[in-house]
């Protein structure tokens, strides 16, 4: 275990997770679970930038935190807990509302896409979202945040909070600038039914994604309705430029099944695409039903859920109060 390095990463509680979450952010929370320690946390706070229904927004905390667990995070390991639980993410948050700047936030690409066409309309804790993002990072002075392509933008964010902190309050190194690890073939998941926009929970079709509670009919049925091309499979990854839904299916081949896309080219060139669907359903069928069994199955214990989430609370809470100190200090404030 290096004690050096501190693992923090946050998912949204808006719904069910899916398969862009678990090749893209989950897969990454487990293996790197094996090396360094881990924070890993359900920001509850971040989903009601949008309106959450509250029954719904409690519902689906609980469904993220089995979703965590029966991906294969060992809360005795790792710590799992909801960032509302712990004070400090909205008060360093608003300390770093100062930090930060809004020519920095006016170039965040996120806010645009969900803010839409009305902006005056976006609610204003939507806007300083990264803010608390790096917040929730920056409390446990983490220096490493697995996540998908599309949170790349925020991290380099956090960076840019952490290091402006570190000179207005001229305290060098005292946060360090936390790294993004992106996984390299999966980094952005696209929609089964457009390749041009990521797997994404707010998607209308539920065809456009793989939910880790799918049945085995759910990913047949999907996998064959899903978008693909009416040509063969090439035999080089050029060919596939202008192709990205049958790119994003080869690339999910690859990765699920553990052979690298050129040799998946390589086997499959000529064939069509209903052979690379047949064989992608199996292998999703194998790894992912699995998993959203143990989901429902651990939903059936609510109360071994919010136990988790409390000790998960206690361990994160002693970390985050004692760098609060610190901060507070940094500031001047008493
Ligand atoms: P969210 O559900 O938006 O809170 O995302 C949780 C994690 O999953 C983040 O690290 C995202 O970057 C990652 N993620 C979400 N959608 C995708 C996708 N389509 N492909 C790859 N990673 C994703
Ligand atoms: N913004 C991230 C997302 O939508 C979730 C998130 C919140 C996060 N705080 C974080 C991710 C801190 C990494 C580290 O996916």
């Amino acid at each position: 275990m290096n004690k050096n390095k501190l693992v923090f990463s946050g998912v949204q509680p808006t719904g069910n997770l899916h398969l862009g979450n678990y090749l893209g952010a989950l897969k990454n929370f487990v293996a790197l679970q094996k090396e360094m320690e881990c924070i890993y946390c359900v920001v509850d706070l971040h989903a009601i930038t949008v309106f959450q229904k509250p029954e719904e927004l409690k519902s689906n905390l609980l469904e993220t935190v089995a979703g965590f667990i029966a991906a294969g995070l060992n809360p005795d390991k790792s710590i799992i807990f909801n960032q509302s639980s712990v004070s400090g993410h909205a008060e360093l948050a608003w300390i770093l509302n100062c930090v930060s700047r809004i020519g920095w936030l006016n170039r965040m690409t996120q806010f645009k896409d969900k803010a839409g066409s009305d902006k005056e309309k976006a609610s204003v804790g939507l806007y300083i979202y990264p803010n608390l993002m790096a917040a929730d990072i920056l409390l446990y002075k983490a220096t490493h945040v697995p996540v998908g392509a599309d949170q790349k933008q925020h991290l380099e964010l956090s960076r840019d909070i952490a290091q402006k902190f570190n000179n207005d309050f001229k305290c060098k190194d005292f946060f360090p600038l936390p790294e993004p690890l992106i996984p390299k073939n999966v980094s952005r998941i696209m929609s089964l039914r457009d390749g041009t926009k990521k797997m994404s929970k707010s998607e209308e079709s539920d065809y456009s994604r793989i939910n880790l509670k799918d049945s085995a009919d759910d990913i047949s049925k999907k996998i064959k309705k899903a978008k693909s091309d009416s040509d063969q499979i090439p035999d080089n990854l050029k060919a596939l430029e202008k192709k990205p839904e049958a790119l994003n299916l080869i690339t999910i081949y690859s990765e699920i099944s553990k052979i690298s896309l050129e040799k998946v080219l390589n086997e499959m060139s000529g064939k069509e695409y209903s052979f690379l669907k047949n064989k992608l359903a199996e292998h999703l069928i194998s790894e992912i039903t699995p998993v959203g069994k143990e989901v429902k199955k651990l939903l059936a214990d609510k109360s071994h859920l919010l136990q988790v989430l409390k000790k998960g609370k206690e361990k994160a809470s002693i970390i985050a109060e004692e760098n609060l100190k610190n901060i507070r200090e940094k500031v001047g404030l008493i």
